[in-house]
């Protein structure tokens, strides 16, 4: 029943969309949806590339019947083994029981570890080559971006590149895959967030997974979320490369926690002097109300992160320590920082966002502005001397050399 788009000669796509869950791994708001895509190729041997959620397994079964037309199944090529897409191998394999399932032995050990399937499997070596007929594939491994299993499938002839989660984004496919047929401008923030939050770490894997894979020549690239990138290769290619490098864009974000507006104030204040000294682009984000997933993408866009939070407890405002965590884990370098904070009766948040910065080995604003209970002239002006020090330093773009991580 299902008419699979032929995206290039005899290659479908046969993945499916998921408005119905509310958070990517649990964590990760979904607004405008995911899709996980999944590809066929029909050719004297027939492979699915990838699978999707095992919540959309009926579906995908459907869409795979009405492509393959009768036909068996010959090969499962597996890329990525996070359940978003390793979710339907046991359904698929139900079906065609002599299917046979190609990865990497990391691959392998963990299609057995997560779903105890174990026969019918072939293990392929880094640059190796199977031939369907017409279609030769050949793999090339990009262990970390994003699990230590993850390769890609290089279609030769094609100049098509299965690239896993490198290249995806948030976001259902509404109608048309391919990007030059749709409107994109709702995906690159997606994209970003997606990156930050998912491949953020490994920054010095996608940089050497780009370097391997340059040499391709690709023209297409075929992620498991997101469009498929025709038109916008390149554009798409730079986007990996300037995060992957923590490379960034003039702009200062500003991320503080405030129970009853004392720190707000000094935050608002902060960007006034920002803004004083010519920077255009002030992101202010309220911790307690923006979802750290939007923080951290534009954390990950932007050049300047200034942080204020409140004494609480004697600890950093407990939202603020979180984010912080996170950007931790996700080592983001290179960044400009400024901080303040406010205490009532003992300080103790402007020393923690002090030792932050110097674990992060990020350049800091000379002043940091901490004020006992409300905000007064001096450190009124103490905060506006802070987002001046921030935009002057902001200002300077910083020299990050190619593939340095
Ligand atoms: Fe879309 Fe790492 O899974």
């Amino acid at each position: 029943m299902f008419q699979n788009q032929e995206i290039a000669k005899d290659i479908f796509y046969v993945g499916v969309n998921d408005r119905q869950k509310h958070k990517f791994e649990n964590m990760l708001p979904l607004p405008l949806g995911v899709s996980y895509n999944a590809y066929m190729i029909i050719d004297e041997k027939t492979a699915l590339i990838d699978t999707v959620d095992i919540a959309m397994g009926d579906l995908f079964i459907d869409k795979i019947q009405s492509q393959l037309k009768g036909r068996k199944l010959d090969y499962l090529i597996i890329n990525h083994m996070e359940p978003d897409h390793s979710g339907s191998i046991k359904l698929i394999r139900k079906y065609y029981p002599e299917m046979i399932i190609v990865g990497n032995s990391k691959t392998l050990s963990m299609v057995e570890g997560f779903y105890g399937v174990d026969n019918n499997m072939l293990e392929i070596k880094d640059e190796e080559v199977l031939s369907l007929g017409k279609h030769k594939l050949q793999f090339h491994l990009t262990p970390m971006v994003h699990w230590p299993e993850t390769m890609m499938t290089f279609d030769q002839g094609e100049k098509v590149l299965f690239s896993g989660d490198a290249f995806g984004c948030f976001g259902t496919l509404d109608g048309a895959v391919v990007d030059s047929d749709m409107n994109i401008d709702r995906y690159w923030d997606e994209m970003t967030r997606y990156y930050a939050n998912i491949v953020g770490k490994y920054g010095a894997a996608v940089q050497k997974a780009l370097k391997k894979l340059t040499p391709l020549d690709f023209e297409m690239i075929c992620s498991t979320h997101g469009p498929i990138w025709k038109e916008y290769v390149s554009e798409v290619v730079d986007k990996y490369d300037q995060y992957s490098r923590y490379d960034s864009e003039e702009g200062v974000v500003i991320v503080y926690g405030s129970m009853y507006g004392f720190t707000e104030l000094m935050a608002e204040t902060v960007a006034q002097g920002l803004a004083q000294n010519g920077i255009k682009t002030i992101i202010i984000h309220n911790v307690s109300k923006s979802d750290p997933s939007v923080i951290l993408q534009d954390i990950f866009k932007y050049r300047g992160l200034i942080v204020g939070s409140p004494t609480y407890s004697n600890e950093l405002y407990p939202e603020v320590e979180s984010l912080l965590r996170k950007i931790e884990i996700r080592g983001v370098k290179h960044r400009i920082f400024g901080c303040f904070g406010s205490f009532t009766w003992a300080s103790a948040a402007v020393k923690r966002l002090n030792s932050f910065v110097e674990t992060m080995k990020w350049t800091k604003a000379e002043i940091s502005v901490d004020e006992k209970q409300g905000l007064k002239e001096d450190n009124y002006k103490a905060c506006l001397e802070l987002g001046r020090q921030v935009a002057e330093l902001v200002k300077i773009p910083i020299e990050i050399p190619q593939h340095c991580v």
